[in-house]
């Protein structure tokens, strides 16, 4: 009788009051999920424990950008305000995970020309590698490619599409990208030297169960999923362009040898992000 009594009490607002605040908290989310979060950058920083460190190398930073998608979607204010976050940080070294551009036609090129004069460098080296949506339309498009690559070479980054490198004392390795069939880890592998302080660099984290990885210990840095875009609280985001659902976003261990840190990336596809802010990851290398 007492609980009838309460369900039966005429609510406190009335239904045209109720409808009203929820139309107004929809479309404060909407609002929210379009124009802020998606430019809400996130400075992570992370401890990075590389085997083989020299002393001198210790304590260093690497900054991490990733997925830039330059091009229609993404503001150009916002990514010359992120390399400017990036610049004032004096980083020892810059790498770029792919993605630069959302290439949707030949002017995106120019655009990201013009960007990149301000692209931050480390004091101490700067790596990139190319991402999918590098790689033109249909990701198809190898002279997009070369020319994203020239790009960056240009912005004072050394590309690296399945080979490794020494670059400020690191070795670096370079994979091409997985889903433009590019992706030839082993041919990198090759030019290794071993015992050495090595980072390794790989846009899609699903590279990481492809064969062709010999006995590599070590961190492979990566992006390509933008942490899914949006995200619900307590669950995994819906859609994510990974085979394996493991592969979202953070730190992740792939196996006993292999540590995959997924950056959340820059920039977006379509301009939507919900409780998954942007990034921009600064590692502090320490010895292993
Ligand atoms: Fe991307």
């Amino acid at each position: 009788m007492g609980a009838l009594s309460v369900f039966s009490r005429p609510l406190p607002i009335s239904r045209r009051q109720f409808l009203g605040s929820l139309a107004s908290v929809a479309g404060l989310t909407g609002f929210y999920t379009w124009r802020i979060e998606p430019e809400w950058l996130e400075i992570v920083e992370h401890d990075l424990p590389i085997a083989h460190l020299p002393p001198a190398l210790a304590g260093k930073t690497l900054v991490q950008l990733s997925d830039l998608h330059i091009g229609l979607q993404v503001s150009d204010d916002y990514i010359r305000r992120t390399f400017a976050t990036v610049a004032a940080l004096a980083p020892d070294f810059v790498v770029h995970t792919g993605d630069l551009v959302s290439y949707d036609n030949p002017a995106i090129l120019e655009q990201a020309r013009a960007l990149l004069e301000t692209f931050p460098r480390g004091k101490l080296g700067t790596v990139a590698i190319l991402g999918n949506h590098d790689y033109g339309l249909h990701w198809a498009e190898i002279k997009v490619a070369d020319r994203v690559a020239a790009l960056l070479t240009g912005a004072g980054a050394r590309v690296l599409r399945n080979e490794s490198a020494f670059i400020g004392g690191l070795q670096f390795m370079g994979c091409d990208d997985l889903w433009t069939n590019q992706f030839h880890p082993a041919r990198a592998l090759q030019q290794l030297a071993p015992r050495q302080p090595t980072i390794v660099l790989c846009h899609n984290p699903d590279g990481c169960d492809e064969p062709g990885w010999g006995d590599y210990e070590g961190w492979i840095l990566a992006g390509h999923t933008h942490g899914g875009q949006c995200k619900p609280p307590f669950l995994p985001p819906p859609l994510l362009p990974v085979k394996n659902r493991r592969y979202t976003a953070g730190e992740i261990a792939v196996d006993d040898k292999r540590r995959l840190y997924i950056s959340r990336g820059v920039g977006h596809l379509l301009r939507v992000r919900f409780n998954v802010r942007p990034e921009v990851t600064v590692f502090r290398l320490v010895p292993a």
